[in-house]
């Protein structure tokens, strides 16, 4: 199955609007005119909110898809601090990110709280990057497949096949994330086999040989070649890598 390779910087709590335009403008200039440097990867980028609209600006003209890190579930309503797929759709906005670690770390979110945002940015129109991943305690326990398999059936729930083509999976392992420790590539094919198989399993083999599904965990130039050449690894999830033009650039290419 040909699937595109996706490359996508989530920015996190990091930069403003203006150092979100200028890092727009080094990828621009440093890309060949066009973000993408070639048209295999889709290059996406998640800045915080309030740098969505500079960041949208500063890439006018080129194939980069400009995307939120998270949404509410209501359309409206006394939810202070939160925003709604209505909102974002408004902006143009039509990527989100649901389900990161630090969101369930932090933030309280569940699986259940997971699938509600899944639900709403789908029927708002939306595509959804939607995360999972085990922490280190699970995966020494040897539960890592368990705890993957209830996310990604919980956080499903109620998804049809035909809403699962708008769905990407990025597989997070919450011990590489902003660590410096990369899952093997050996270690990291493996979880997306298993998850791939899932799919398959929940829904069709046809959805499971479509279906993206990314790596995120200390992705960076020098271990991208690896993990990107592993036949399940449809892309990746980048974090701190994203926020240098230099590194992204390179991790754009190393998917082409
Ligand atoms: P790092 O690339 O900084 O480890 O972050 C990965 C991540 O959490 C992307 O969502």
């Amino acid at each position: 199955m040909d699937r595109k390779k996706v490359i996508a910087g989530n920015w996190k709590m990091n930069m403003t609007a203006a150092e979100g335009a200028q890092l727009i403008a080094d990828l621009k200039a440093n890309c060949g005119g066009a973000c993408g440097c070639c048209s295999a990867p889709e290059v996406m980028v998640f800045p915080p909110f309030t740098t969505i609209a500079a960041v949208q600006e500063a890439a006018k003209g080129t194939p980069l898809v400009v995307g939120a890190q998270n949404v509410h579930w209501a359309t409206n309503g006394a939810f202070t601090g939160e925003i709604s797929a209505k909102m974002l759709v408004e902006m143009g906005v039509n990527y989100v990110i649901i389900g990161h670690s630090e969101r369930r770390q932090y933030f309280g979110e569940t699986d259940e709280t997971v699938n509600q945002r899944v639900k709403a940015a789908l029927a708002a129109g939306m595509k959804v990057i939607l995360c999972i991943g085990e922490t280190l305690e699970e995966r020494e326990k040897g539960v890592t497949e368990a705890v993957l398999e209830k996310q990604v059936r919980w956080d499903l729930a109620d998804i049809t096949k035909e809403q699962l083509e708008n769905i990407i999976l990025a597989y997070e392992p919450v011990w590489a994330i902003g660590t410096g420790k990369t899952a093997t590539n050996e270690q990291a094919q493996e979880v997306h086999a298993f998850v791939r198989a899932l799919i398959g399993k929940m829904y069709c083999p046809v959805c499971a040989g479509k279906i993206r599904i990314l790596y995120g965990g200390s992705m960076k130039p020098a271990n991208a070649e690896g993990l990107l050449a592993q036949p399940d690894i449809d892309g990746g999830l980048i974090g701190g890598a994203a926020l240098k033009a230099a590194d992204f650039i390179a991790l754009v290419k190393a998917a082409c």
